[in-house]
């Protein structure tokens, strides 16, 4: 068949849709007097649209037209989200311009924090568990069940949230040197919160071992109704699965399949397992890279498969190990999550905190966009790649949070935000 006449046989295919659709629309808004001006907009669009198709003879234009009229007929369909679980994924594709221009390559960022619960990655993890509870009889809601976990807040605010949705109590252990706000807000949304000291994994009061420990007591206590749920981000299936059927996926549609490098840092590995997982699967020759904050084993595991000199494994250490600001990436075991898609990942950069507090300035001087210290690494070691590859790439990266949840600590350490006369140019800070 020709492919012109294919394209008007699916023209003609969608334009009954699209009818059936708009006639659906006009008379239940009739029936209900619904006055929504969005779906009325949607409706006149779908109305100029389907005019335009009907006058169009050439086929490139006939083809952008189909392209528009699928996506308009996608969003009026589903644009009334069913509870706040709905506003999970989907987050937009952004080009950082800024970034963008200096290199000569695309810089592209998932605006992660966009999503609608807990406004970071960590909400299509905490739904995945969530869910996958659910579906193997382990929470029943309204029955005093509690989600148990270990986190340094993302997963946890992600958690309350949805438990509150749900039916369901968090219970929420961290490490008392994470950013206040984040156990404010957990406190907020009515999770128990225990901060406590930094201990290294082989310590039972560490934040991980603790929330396990928990969940366990909670179920063994007949007095106290329901069962502990361990979440367990670092190990569980659901965690990796939920970037490989969501962020994965999107960012491939988000940019056609066109994309040449792939840029995340890793806390539980989750999001750079399950995206690269995914990625990887379609583009075999996609660059996936690694993003490392100071005290983080991963970059040398990466890079030279020893992930630390036995004298900084974890346990045999008396201070803290991970010395930095930057919170959410870095860590000095091989998690399960990680271990997943590890002989995905290509490359590591390491970035240091000067680096991801000078790019937290320079993206809300420049951009207005204003992130926390994990995005902040993630557009250091995007530009740093950029500049290696040299221009005409495309590389992707995520916007985790909102720099509202570093105020007290990653942003306090940041310069006053105050034009350009104060401006640190991008070649010092990727050298700094
Ligand atoms: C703010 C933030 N960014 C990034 C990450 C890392 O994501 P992942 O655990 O999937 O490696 C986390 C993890 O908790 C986080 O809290």
């Amino acid at each position: 068949m020709l492919d012109q006449s294919r394209y008007y046989i699916i023209g003609a295919f969608l334009l009954g849709v699209a009818l059936t659709a708009a006639h659906n629309q006009r008379s239940s808004a009739s029936q209900q007097e619904i006055e929504n001006a969005t779906s009325e907009r949607q409706l006149k669009q779908q109305h100029n649209l389907l005019s335009k198709l009907s006058k169009i003879n050439d086929l490139d234009t006939l083809k952008k037209s189909l392209v528009e009229i699928e996506s308009l007929l996608e969003k009026g369909a589903g644009s009334i989200k069913d509870g706040i679980e709905g506003c999970i994924g989907d987050t937009p594709l952004i080009k950082i311009k800024s970034l963008s221009e200096y290199t000569g390559c695309e810089i592209l960022v998932k605006a992660e924090f966009l999503n609608g619960a807990g406004n970071s990655p960590k909400d299509r993890v905490a739904l995945g568990i969530i869910q996958m509870a659910e579906e193997k009889g382990l929470l029943i809601p309204h029955s005093g069940d509690t989600v148990y976990e270990g986190t340094v807040g993302s997963t946890g605010i992600s958690l309350a949230a949805i438990c509150r949705a749900r039916g369901y109590k968090a219970h929420i252990c961290m490490p008392n040197d994470m950013a206040i706000e984040k156990s404010d807000l957990l406190l907020k949304l009515g999770a128990e919160v225990e901060r406590v000291r930094p201990a290294p994994i082989v310590d039972q009061n560490q934040f991980v071992n603790l929330a396990r420990t928990r969940a366990a007591e909670h179920t063994a206590n007949s007095d106290k109704p329901g069962r502990g749920l361990f979440a367990d981000q670092f190990e569980t299936e659901a965690n990796w699965r939920a970037h490989f059927t969501g962020t994965g996926p999107e960012i491939y549609e988000q940019t056609g399949g066109s994309l040449d490098a792939f840029v995340s840092g890793a806390g539980t590995g989750g999001t750079i397992s399950g995206v690269a997982l995914f990625l990887k699967s379609k583009l075999p020759n996609l660059q996936v890279v690694l993003a490392d904050p100071p005290g983080s084993g991963l970059y040398n595991r990466v890079k030279y498969g020893v992930m630390f000199d036995p004298k900084e494994k974890e346990g045999t250490r008396r201070r803290h190990q991970v010395d930095t600001i930057i919170e959410g990436i870095g860590i000095n075991r091989v998690t399960h999550n990680f271990d997943i898609g590890r002989e995905l990942i290509d490359d590591a950069i390491r970035v240091n905190d000067d680096q991801a507090i000078a790019m937290a300035r320079w993206l809300v001087e420049h951009d207005g966009i204003f992130v926390g210290s994990s995005s902040a690494v993630n557009c250091v070691a995007a530009t740093k790649l950029a500049k290696t590859l040299g221009p005409g790439h495309r590389i992707v990266t995520l916007l985790c949070d909102s720099g509202a949840r570093h105020l007290s600590k990653f942003w306090a350490n940041v310069e006053p935000v105050g034009g350009a006369e104060n401006d640190v140019s991008l070649e010092k800070i990727l050298g700094a």
